[in-house]
Parts: structure tokens; sequence; C-alpha cells
């Protein structure tokens, strides 16, 4: 290998990618790389659904290389996203087929959970991953709406496996689709996690790469028992800035790091709202919240998403915002 072969691979190694917050040799992802003085080739491997991104992951990675002195060498590379099964709570077993089971919890209640969980499931469908999604809100399930399905009912071929919907390319499992929310209102919290544990287990999800469960709001006992009854990769945690989420949001975190769940990050929901009519910007619910509480529990800030009514809508309308206005995708947004 020559010397100026080395000094491009070395930079290609120190590249660090935006979505994994990671250098290329720290993530692993370079056995099928292939550099020459003139080209960088082969094979990227990122544990993260890839669809649709080599273009942007290729100007960025050309723009290092130019700015690390290598101006002239084309990369030509290709991604191939490799999700792996991550461990689960022990003494739990992985639910078989399923290689991550992800919930997304709150504390608090009406801080966009459930939108939350819609858009991620479907973003990572739209990379190429294979996706399900589990309504757990037993007391509310929003899931059907957010995903079109509305008084369709899972079938049963066999008497005894439930079958999981479909929607936008993800297969749907909701406890509203079997229980009246009305009628679940009285069931104690012991009948709540055997319905719910059995429902996760008695559907037949195939194979997946991620499965996204929707929490139902509050730390209490249901939610304590299901974090320690379903399998999970890990959690993520959804707030607003407002002082009252947050506080219930670090119930939620300290819940999960109770039994031992690793907290994947936070999400900051309803950050910041930018007026329609003349474009100035206001912090509805306060400012940094996220941020702050992410810094203080040593957890990452995964995300800030604005206050919109586009967002409403669409989740309402049974196509949320990443299927409803995928130019917001920037990999996408460049072919309009
Ligand atoms: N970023 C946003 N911009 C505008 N509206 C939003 C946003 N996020 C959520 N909403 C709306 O706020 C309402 C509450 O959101 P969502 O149902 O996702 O919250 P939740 O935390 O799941 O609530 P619950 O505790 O009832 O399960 C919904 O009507 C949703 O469409
Ligand atoms: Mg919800
Ligand atoms: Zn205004």
């Amino acid at each position: 290998m020559s010397d100026m072969v080395r000094r491009i691979r070395a930079s290609v190694e120190q590249y660090s990618d935006p979505y994994l917050r990671q250098t290329l040799l720290d993530a692993g992802a370079l056995e099928h790389l292939r550099v020459t003085e003139r080209e960088v080739g082969g094979t990227i491997e990122l544990g993260i659904p890839v669809r649709g991104y080599v273009d942007q992951f290729r100007s960025a990675l050309t723009a290092h290389l130019t700015a690390a002195g290598h101006p002239g060498v084309a990369v030509r590379v290709e991604l191939r996203g490799v999700i792996v099964a991550h461990s689960v709570q022990r003494p739990l077993k992985p639910l078989p087929g399923v290689s991550n089971i992800v919930a997304v919890a709150s504390g608090k209640g009406g801080v966009g959970k459930s939108t939350v969980a819609a858009n991620l499931a479907l973003a990572w469908a739209a990379g190429g991953a294979r996706v399900g999604i589990l309504d757990a809100d037993i007391y509310g399930p929003s899931q059907p709406i957010m995903l079109g399905l509305q008084g369709q009912r899972p079938s049963a071929p066999d008497g005894k496996h439930l079958l999981p919907l479909e929607a936008h390319g993800i297969k749907v499992m909701s406890i509203g689709f079997l229980v009246d929310a009305a009628q679940a209102v009285v069931w104690r919290g012991p009948m709540v996690t055997q319905a719910l544990t059995q429902l996760l287990g008695d559907t037949t999800w195939g194979e997946l790469d991620y499965l996204v469960v929707d929490m139902p709001p509050g730390t209490g006992d249901i939610q304590l028992t299901l974090s320690q009854r379903v399998p999970v990769s890990g959690a993520l945690i959804v707030t607003t800035p407002q002082d009252i989420a947050l506080a219930d949001a670090r119930k939620g975190l300290a819940m999960f790091e109770k039994v031992a769940v690793p907290v994947l990050g936070i999400v900051e929901n309803m950050s910041l709202h930018v007026c329609t009519h003349c474009g100035h910007v206001e912090h509805i619910f306060g400012e940094g919240g996220g941020a702050r509480m992410a810094a203080e529990h040593g957890v990452q800030l995964l995300g800030s998403l604005p206050l919109d009514s586009r967002v409403r809508e669409e989740a309402d309308g049974g196509a949320p915002s990443v299927v409803s206005a995928p130019m917001l995708r920037p990999e996408l947004s460049k072919r309009l």
C-alpha cells in the first residue's frame, strides 16, 4: 500500500457520520472498503437503514476528503445497512424473528409519543428496514387513526395467532383493534399487562429489524411491568421543553434505568413554532429543556421537532409526515 493510499484510507476512517455520530473506524464500517490513489470504492456497512442515503453520504465523504487534502479522489462506495440485534434485559429472551424492540415512552401524556413512534417506524421503513409497530396504549390507542386503519380488525387464520395489519409498508398491531377503550378503562393493571404481553407474543410479526412499541403514558405499575416484561433493546423518551413534561420524562428515564433498559436518547417535541404568517419563531413550551435533561442524565438529545399544524393534520389523516411530506428527508428533497 502506498503512503498516499494509507493517508486516504486514514481520512476515510476518521470521517464521522452525522447519523451514527461516530467515525467509520469506530463504527466498524470499513471491512469491505477498497482504496486506491484515485478512488474510494467497495462497500461501507452502517448499522442503520440506509436506503436513499448513498448520494448524501458520498458527497459528504467527498467534501471530507477534499478538506483533508485529497481533492479529486472519486468516492464510489456503496452502502449496506446491517441492522444487528441488540441484547435485551435479563432474564428475558428476544422475541423470535424480531431483532430490536424499541419502546417509545414519555411519562407525561399528550407530548407526542404516538406521533413520534409512528414517524420513527415509517422513517426506518423508508430507509429499507423491516418494521412493525405495536400500539400498547390500552386506554387511548392512536395508531389505528394515525396509520389509517381505523375500524379494521386483524385476522387470526389459525385461531390463535393474529396477523398484523399493514400500512405504508409497516406491520401494525394495536390493542385498539381488539378492545374497546371504554371497556378497558375498568381493567386492572395485571389484566392490562397480561393482555399486552400476550398481544406482543401472539402476533405473527415475521422477520423484523425494528418493532416500535408505543407505550401508554405514565410511569405507574403498568409501564413498569411492561418495561420488565417486554424484551427491548432500548427506550426512547419523548418530551416537550416544558418543565412539567420534563419532570415526568425524568421519571420515565429513572424507570427504565431501574429495570436496566438502555435509554437510547431523548426526542424533544414541540420545541418551537414558526409563525405561518410572519415566520417568527416562538418557544411556546419553553426553550432548551430537552438538551438540559439530556446533559443532566448523560443521554443523547436525538432530535427536536417543531410544533406544526401539518404534523397533526397528517397524523389525523392516517399518513404521518414521514410519508405525507417525505421531501423533508434531505436525500429525497434533492430530487424535487
Ligand atoms: N410536533 C407536533 N406539531 C403539531 N401537533 C403535534 C405534534 N406532535 C404531536 N401533535 C399532536 O398533538 C396531539 C398529541 O400527540 P400524540 O397523540 O402523539 O401524543 P401522545 O404523547 O401519544 O399522547 P397520549 O399520552 O394521549 O398517548 C395529537 O393530536 C398530535 O397530532
Ligand atoms: Mg399516544
Ligand atoms: Zn407571526
